[in-house]
């Protein structure tokens, strides 16, 4: 799966994604030999650079984030096609000559007229950026040749706000070209869970309300906001992951066999499932929100949310989020499925884990099973990636004791292939047209109906719990799970 000839503009090039992750992932993929050689990159910002103070921006960037060795023969050659064009997202003069560059670029590198905009922005930009691609008949193709829009989250603040950017953006491109980036989709042992449910017969026919007693999904981070305060303060941790990165962690985890891993019968699936989701009624008891205090991070000694640079000292952005959702279908009633996220919490760790009934009976004495815990099966999405299944087994000796013990399959000691960055897979995927992995406005749309009863509830009150930096959160998160009898994993 090789791309064919374009150009890529991005956006926001400048910013902490496009250094950390869209730059490097670039260089990857041209590393991989899996950009074409009538390749194109196209910067887009505000400061005032010759096309050679940009290369060499791109250049430290790519070679500090890399993930496969740096290459002065790959550098070289993608070096050919960057470009810098400066200008504001308001400048009509900037999009005629941004105009002008990707012809240049059809003629020097043969990039034959197919465009891709990484709109790597904030929101309130999308609306500008769209209307000027528009005017300089960037946003449409000619004679055969494709133009897409790539968009990062968040998509809007809430339901009513997300369609009216999705109004916008589908004034301007086609909607088969517009790819919303959700990049936990991208990630390897994301993909993986349709695979271990579906290639195999041995987890499907236990995979339901018959044996599952509940589901935990926990992203957690052992980051603060680092220097993303303006993004980060208002928004919150429920609207920058949950409504994204663990609706859809949840969506694979709970949805019906698709027909095909097609686009189009992957979303049916998932937006069946999302559509099943239930808030629960009592928000009080079944939410949790909680805010970061000072604390220590290992040996480092770190400060809360509100002493963070550029934090209003009263703000009240919930920097930890957890619910519990409750799925109405056949195979999922009454298995609650508890979602939570933080920042500044004990480890960095992202995983699914399926608890099981305990056995109907145990024909051991009660001191023998004392140790013995509910299996599970826990899908390790990072940082450690692979499967863990958690089982009783007999304890060497002469008593019949039994004891929770695990099975490992690690990706690291299973494959030799290396797993590509999320963001190589999709941007590769963007160039190629190939849309499966890309969450659809109605999947957007779905997930801010399930969130925003939650966000309005939490409008009303005040101050989230605080939690100190390093923990694992605020007690009235632990105390959600108790009302069910259940309790969070320690990961
Ligand atoms: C982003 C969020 O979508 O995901 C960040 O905006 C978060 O707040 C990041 O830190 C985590 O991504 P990953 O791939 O490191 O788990």
């Amino acid at each position: 799966r090789i791309a064919g000839p374009c150009s890529l503009v991005i956006f926001g090039v400048t910013g902490d994604l496009s250094k950390k992750k869209l730059l490097p992932a670039i260089y990857d993929l041209a590393n991989r030999g899996l950009l074409p050689a009538g390749f194109g990159l196209i910067g887009f910002g505000r400061r005032d650079w010759s096309d050679e103070q940009f290369g060499n921006f791109v250049k430290e960037n790519m070679q500090a984030h890399c993930r496969t060795p740096f290459k002065e023969t790959t550098w070289s050659h993608l070096a050919k096609g960057l470009r810098f064009v400066q200008g504001n997202f308001d400048d009509e003069q900037a999009f005629t000559n941004l105009s002008k560059t990707v012809s240049e670029l059809d003629r020097d590198r043969g990039t034959m007229g197919n465009h891709a905009f990484y709109m790597s922005v904030p929101p309130k930009a999308f609306p500008e950026v769209s209307r000027q691609l528009a005017k300089s008949g960037l946003s449409h193709s000619t004679k055969g040749a494709w133009r897409r829009v790539i968009i990062e989250k968040p998509f809007g603040h809430d339901l009513k706000s997300a369609k009216e950017l999705d109004r916008v953006i589908s004034s301007v491109f086609d909607p088969e070209s517009v790819f919303r980036i959700d990049h936990y989709l991208g990630k390897e042992t994301v993909q993986n869970i349709l695979a271990l449910r579906f290639a195999n017969m041995m987890f499907e026919p236990v995979w339901n309300a018959n044996y599952v007693s509940h589901v935990q999904i926990t992203m957690a981070e052992d980051i603060g906001i680092g220097g993303r305060a303006g993004y980060y303060d208002g928004i919150g941790a429920a609207r920058d992951v949950i409504q994204n990165h663990l609706l859809q962690l949840m969506a694979l985890t709970a949805m019906e066999e698709p027909v095909s891993f097609s686009a189009a019968d992957l979303t049916a699936e998932k937006t069946k499932v999302l559509s099943a989701i239930r808030v629960p009624k009592d928000l009080e008891h079944y939410t949790a929100r909680g805010q970061y205090a000072d604390g220590w991070q290992g040996s480092e000694k770190v400060v809360g949310y509100l002493n963070e640079k550029g934090i209003d000292k009263t703000s009240t952005t919930e920097t930890y989020a957890a619910l519990r959702l409750d799925v109405d279908t056949r195979r999922w009633a009454g298995v609650p499925f508890y979602l939570r996220t933080g920042k500044r919490l004990g480890k960095r760790v992202t995983e699914i884990a399926l608890e099981f009934k305990r056995a109907p009976h145990l024909p051991f004495e009660t001191t023998a099973t004392r140790e013995l815990g509910a299996n599970a099966i826990v899908i390790r999405i990072q940082p450690d990636e692979g499967v863990t299944l958690r089982f009783g087994a007999k304890v060497p000796g002469t008593a019949m004791e039994v004891r929770d013990v695990s099975m490992d399959f690690s990706y690291g000691r299973s494959f030799t292939e290396s797993s590509p960055e999320a963001y190589e897979r999709l941007i590769l995927d963007v160039l190629l047209g190939d849309p499966p992995l890309f969450p659809t406005t109605e999947e957007v749309n779905l997930s801010w109906n399930i969130l925003d009863p939650v966000e309005e509830y939490w409008s009303t009150l005040g101050q989230p719990q605080p939690y100190a930096s390093g923990t694992w959160g605020p007690a009235q998160s632990d105390e959600m799970l108790e009302r069910d009898g259940n309790h969070w994993r320690l990961p």
